[in-house]
């Protein structure tokens, strides 16, 4: 394998995938540019608008970032400071982040040792007569068992917000045959637009969506100062915005999207197929219910080996991520949030098994192939 490959093995190759919509893209920032209609220019609006289609949702509600979608999404249910909020344990930390911001507090759940998304039974055992919302996290890529979520949520009153930042474009069929993206079952779903998402900007980006008109106009208020109309406040919101320049890109990338998430899963099932027969590799179990986007390509290593490969994979110049390597709970800035009889095994041994691979959506056979061929050379 020749070292010019090894030089080109990232995470996630942004580079190629620009390269390949160029000139496309370039026109567009040039026209925002021309306008100098940076901020809520037209390609803000056309974005949401496109994204609305796609999705099969009444509003997208663009805004800064992911972080801040999930916080203005909470902002908008009026809850009250104390109020319990049902979290993934093993999930990024903006998901419980804006919780413990905004006076809340997280309850993290353990979560299916397969698909890595909350169990609506584990959830059940969680509900108080505090709890208000759900947040499911369709981690990697693949849907949470949302059938069942929503059905809890119902029966016991709550909100439910899909942390949808990992997943957009993924199908969850529910069991009378209908098919929902990712994102639009809940009461409202967030998802980002950070560079290495599966719909990625140049910057940060973020969105929110909803099929409820009353918290669509909620989200937009809040996402704007809290003002409905210029210099009228009437509740305390947040400055949260997509750039002009970020939805004219954005709007590009779209019409690609299914393409990308095609490309993806074409290289997860090369994975899938070259580490079938390596005994302490689980490669990501595939809910019937969800089709799967592949953000992450994560696998387990279920022999105590799983530092050991990653080493030996950046010594041959293959990177490779542990998302994430600390549970939620052990994390110092939740620790107000920690009880003592918390039962969370399945997370604990996520974060010192699990392991996530190059992919994305311009992944080169040779270049996978040296990949394989590097993780099958350390269980040899
Ligand atoms: C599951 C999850 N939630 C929320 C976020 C936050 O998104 P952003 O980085 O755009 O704020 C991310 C992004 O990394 C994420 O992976």
């Amino acid at each position: 394998m020749s070292s010019n490959i090894i030089k080109e093995i990232q995470m996630v190759d942004l580079v190629s995938q620009y390269q390949h919509l160029k000139v496309e893209i370039d026109k567009a920032v040039i026209d925002v540019m021309d306008s100098a209609r940076f901020i809520k220019g037209p390609s803000v609006r056309s974005f949401e608008k496109n994204l609305e289609e796609y999705l099969g949702v009444k509003h997208v509600i663009a805004c800064a970032n992911g972080t801040d979608a999930l916080q203005i999404a909470l902002m908008a249910l009026d809850l009250s400071p104390g109020d319990e909020i049902i979290v993934p344990s093993f999930t990024y930390v903006a998901t419980a982040e804006v919780i413990g911001l905004l006076g809340l507090k997280p309850i993290m759940v353990d979560v299916n040792p397969d698909t890595f998304n909350i169990i609506s039974e584990v959830v059940k055992n969680a509900i108080t007569s505090k709890t208000k919302v759900i947040v499911p996290v369709h981690l990697y890529g693949q849907s949470s068992d949302m059938e069942d979520i929503l059905t809890l949520a119902k029966e016991n009153n709550l909100f439910v917000i899909e942390d949808n930042a990992q997943a957009i474009g993924a199908d969850y069929t529910f069991r009378n045959g209908t098919v929902k993206k990712t994102g639009t079952m809940g009461n409202i779903g967030t998802t980002s637009f950070f560079p290495s998402k599966n719909l990625g900007c140049f910057g940060d980006g973020g969105a929110m969506f909803t099929n409820d008109d009353n918290l669509a106009e909620k989200l937009r208020t809040i996402s704007n100062h809290g003002q409905r109309k210029k210099y009228y406040h009437s509740v305390i919101g947040v400055n949260s915005r997509l750039d002009t320049i970020q939805a004219a890109i954005l709007d590009i990338k779209l019409k690609h999207l299914n393409k990308y998430s095609s490309a993806r899963q074409k290289v997860a099932a090369n994975y899938d197929k070259a580490f079938s027969k390596i005994e302490s590799i689980q490669t990501p179990v595939r809910q019937n219910n969800s089709t799967h986007v592949f953000h992450q390509y994560t696998i387990r290593i279920n022999n105590g080996k799983r530092n050991g490969l990653k080493q030996h994979l950046n010594e041959n110049g293959v990177p490779s991520m542990i998302y994430y390597p600390v549970p939620l709970y052990n994390q110092e800035a939740f620790s107000p949030f920690v009880s003592h009889d918390m039962n969370l095994s399945v997370t604990e041994k996520l974060c010192e098994e699990v392991l996530s691979l190059p992919i994305h959506t311009e992944m080169d056979s040779n270049v996978q192939n040296y990949i394989i061929e590097t993780v099958k050379s350390y269980f040899k």
